[in-house]
């Protein structure tokens, strides 16, 4: 059972996690959080893509998430290089955007148009890349129950590929194969044992979690037998590894590729197939905070290049063409967002010691990966300076819940107050994706910013909306 989700930090003296310092600053960004052209005005206002807080509150109100273009197309295309740099001479590599991450029609548009292809997991991200118009062969599907439906869908739209994740799944799209007189291409999800999170990894034997085939109980091999049993309505393209998220050296990629390469080469010797791909996953860790120190996708496709030419050359196999599927790392620094103060309350804490708690018009309903992974994030006051002292706050929302927290420490300065713009930064990945309508609240809107101006890719959803569902 978790604890009171503010209980345990209620203790006198608390100054915030050991990463947090109190800054000289208050109204000071730290550039590694926020996207590229975010900083301020002559006037103190926070700027994004050309155009002010204040501009953007007013015109798209709040709470927002506000997407900077260049920032998000130049992590993009920043992948797609290193890793065409680094495999080059090798059998060469594809970035698969993971559409989990954020997905809407004009960030499919941005991936097509930058020479990414694109990793779904339902029918409705695959619906979504349809509408834009992505052809199918640049799309892979995911997921560990995929229905008839969705498989079917896929197929007919032409996808490059199927990740398979159970040997159910292995009958479902050999029979809507033949039904639909294809060959489907596909590649084994397979569970290598390491698990990887933030600063560390671990390697384990076997793995207790609902995704994919397992390498040591011999799973995996069996997936990849059955299928090349099925040559009339299966393909075996390759191996599939994703290992964890916000991972920040290559270490965890070193045992998981070296892993999978030993099956790859199984399946190449025992069943006498060839398999041109090797899909190491995604799981790139970005900054929510200081505390964070992410590798540049250079350094990440160079360390995955040495380990994998290693690995074949010590295996004496034909090097396979590489992929990869990151999403956070392209989505998340890429976006803020924007909230308006509601309330400010100190609130008195055993032993003398109090909490300053500000309230903003959104919360757990817009970004829940506080309160559903204890993540941190940071902020700041985003309408104007301020020369007041820093004091340690905990920015919450407006639901109905203890833990529907956004920021659980960051130093804002003391006088901020109703009507003040709070700005908060590394939302875009797994925010507006994994949003709700908790209490009836309506989802944000997402707003492009490029070049001084702001356009609405993702429209605020309206009370209309909600109560449309409502029969
Ligand atoms: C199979 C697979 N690929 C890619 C990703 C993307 O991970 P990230 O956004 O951390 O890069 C995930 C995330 O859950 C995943 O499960």
């Amino acid at each position: 059972m978790r604890a009171h989700e503010a209980g345990a930090l209620h203790a006198e003296g608390y100054r915030g996690p050991a990463w947090l310092s109190t800054p000289s600053d208050v109204n000071a960004l730290a550039p590694s959080l926020w996207a590229g052209s975010v900083g301020r005005g002559g006037d103190g206002v926070l700027t994004v893509g050309g155009v002010s807080a204040t501009e953007l509150a007013r015109e798209h109100g709040t709470p927002a998430y506000v997407i900077d273009e260049d920032d998000f197309r130049t992590r993009a295309k920043a992948f797609r290089l290193a890793y065409g740099a680094a495999f080059g001479g090798l059998a060469g590599a594809d970035v698969y955007y993971a559409g989990k991450a954020f997905l809407c029609t004009e960030i499919v548009r941005w991936i097509d148009a930058d020479g990414l292809r694109l990793d779904v997991c339902t029918g409705g991200e695959l619906a979504v890349a349809q509408r834009a118009g992505l052809p199918g062969e640049r799309i892979g599907m995911h997921g560990n129950n995929k229905s008839v439906a969705e498989i079917r869908a896929a197929l007919e739209y032409g996808v490059g590929r199927i990740v398979i994740d159970s040997f159910e799944e292995i009958e479902r799209v050999s029979r809507v194969a033949a039904e639909l007189g294809i060959v489907a291409p596909v590649l084994v999800r397979v569970t290598v044992g390491v698990e990887a999170h933030t600063h560390e990894f671990i390697a384990t034997a076997h793995e207790d979690q609902k995704f994919g085939l397992s390498l040591a109980g011999g799973q995996a091999f069996e997936a990849a037998r059955r299928i090349t049993a099925r040559p009339q309505t299966l393909r075996l393209l390759g191996l599939h590894s994703h290992i964890g998220s916000q991972i920040f050296d290559v270490a965890g990629f070193e045992v998981s590729a070296r892993r999978v390469l030993g099956l790859h080469a199984r399946v190449t010797t025992e069943l006498g197939v060839e398999l041109p791909e090797l899909d190491l996953g995604g799981g790139f860790g970005i900054s929510y905070t200081t505390e964070h120190d992410p590798l540049t996708p250079e350094l990440l496709a160079a360390g995955m290049a040495e380990i994998v030419e290693r690995e074949c050359r010590a295996g004496a196999m034909a090097i396979p063409r590489i992929s990869i599927e990151p999403g956070r790392a392209i989505a998340g620094p890429s976006t803020l967002t924007l909230y308006e103060v509601g309330t400010v309350k100190t609130v008195d804490l055993d032993g003398g010691a109090s909490r300053f708690y500000v309230s903003v018009d959104g919360g757990m309903s817009d970004n829940v990966r506080t309160a559903l992974y204890a993540a941190n994030y940071s902020c700041t006051v985003a309408g104007r300076l301020s020369a007041a002292a820093p004091v340690l706050a905990r920015v919450v929302g407006k639901h109905c819940e203890s833990g529907d927290i956004v920021v659980m420490d960051e130093f804002l300065p003391s006088d901020v107050a109703p009507g003040d713009l709070i700005a908060v930064p590394a939302t875009g990945a797994y925010c507006r994706s994994l949003s709700s309508q908790y209490n009836h609240t309506p989802r944000p809107p997402v707003v492009a910013v490029r070049e001084g101006g702001s356009r609405i890719i993702v429209r605020r959803e309206t009370i209309e909306d909600i109560l449309a569902l409502d029969v």
